[in-house]
């Protein structure tokens, strides 16, 4: 396979935080930031949306030994969205968020909460943090009420969420803008740099399951975390087919669009206005799309490089082949 990634200066590494609800996709584009030398991640800010906050919380502890991610903190963040009652999950991750793959760590909890840890860390970075986006956006819609000047600290916002057409938990709406409608229409009009990889943007990632099913053979045998932890994250996905882009094929989300964050040359984006349904019950959660106005600063994804998705997918597996981390668990 021609490697079609670009070399990269490990010298302009980029400081990123990731907000996420493991998750298994969450888990892999957590992965694949792991392996990649061109980002530094800060921290981990778990929010309830797939599971319930303690699953996502545990999920992101364990990620953290299993990854080596060694000076990332790991934060707890809401429990419940900003207006709508807790507890909208799906059964797409499995009871415990990981496919029956959670189990408990040592890892040390941050004494900051999501929301505090998310300033904190843009202050510190002075204005160069980027933010990775994979859940429900309560932890930073909190963050952003708690702190107004935070919004001239975050460098940009990649989000996986919302759609420019179609949902997956509704006909209408992407299941992290449903969860949490009301913290979605904050994010979007906070006057954050942002990007939203929608359902429909991703979709060219789409994989076939025979292709799922090479990746899967290909480094079932390899040990490590890749051979004892990834392929069967992978495998669960495989098998658990709905909700993942159809019947036929499987968007692994926030993998897809991790890699539209690690490699934005190989992604196409529109400037646009972007709002969210909040109040009608039917289409709860549906992006609103229009005309960007003067002073939005909100792209949408319009496309993405599929090869250069499946070569992030197999040097991320490369990478944690052999790893001795889980041993030590
Ligand atoms: O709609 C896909 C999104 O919802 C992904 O972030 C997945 O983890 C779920 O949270
Ligand atoms: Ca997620």
């Amino acid at each position: 396979m021609s490697e079609l990634l670009p070399e990269k200066n490990v010298q302009d590494v980029r400081p990123v935080l990731i907000d996420s609800d493991p998750g298994v996709d969450d888990t892999l584009a957590i992965m694949l930031c792991a392996s990649d030398p061109s980002v530094s991640i800060k921290a981990i800010t778990a929010v309830a949306g797939n599971v319930s906050l303690n699953h996502t919380y545990e999920n992101a502890l364990l990620l953290k030994k299993l990854f080596g991610l060694k000076d990332t903190f790991v934060s707890k963040g809401a429990e419940k969205p900003l207006v709508l009652p807790a507890g909208r999950v799906t059964a797409v991750h499995g009871n415990d968020g990981l496919g029956g793959l959670s189990r408990k760590t040592d890892t040390p909890a941050d004494a900051l909460p999501a929301w505090e840890r998310i300033y904190q860390t843009a202050l510190q970075e002075k204005g160069n943090l980027e933010i990775l986006a994979l859940g429900p956006l309560t932890n930073l819609a909190l963050a952003l009420r708690y702190h107004p000047d935070l919004k001239d600290l975050i460098s940009q916002l990649v989000i996986m969420g919302g759609s420019g057409s179609y949902g997956n938990v509704t006909s209408e709406a992407e299941f992290n803008s449903w969860v949490d409608p009301d913290a979605c229409e904050e994010v979007f009009h906070s006057g954050v740099p942002l990007l939203l990889c929608g359902l429909d943007g991703l979709q060219p990632a789409a994989l076939e399951f025979s292709e799922l099913d090479s990746i899967i053979s290909d480094f079932d045998s390899c040990g490590g975390v890749t051979g004892d932890f990834a392929v069967p994250v992978i495998r669960f996905i495989r098998n658990g087919r709905h909700g993942w882009g159809g019947y036929n094929n499987v968007v692994i989300y926030d993998l897809a669009a991790a890699v539209c964050f690690l490699h934005p040359e190989q992604a196409s984006y529109r400037s646009v206005h972007l709002s969210c349904e909040t109040d009608d019950e039917r289409t709860l959660g549906k992006t609103l799309i229009s005309e960007a106005l003067s002073d939005d600063l909100s792209g949408i994804l319009t496309g993405m490089n599929k090869e250069i998705y499946v070569q992030c997918i197999h040097s991320m597996l490369r990478h944690f082949s052999g790893s001795r981390i889980l041993a030590e668990n």
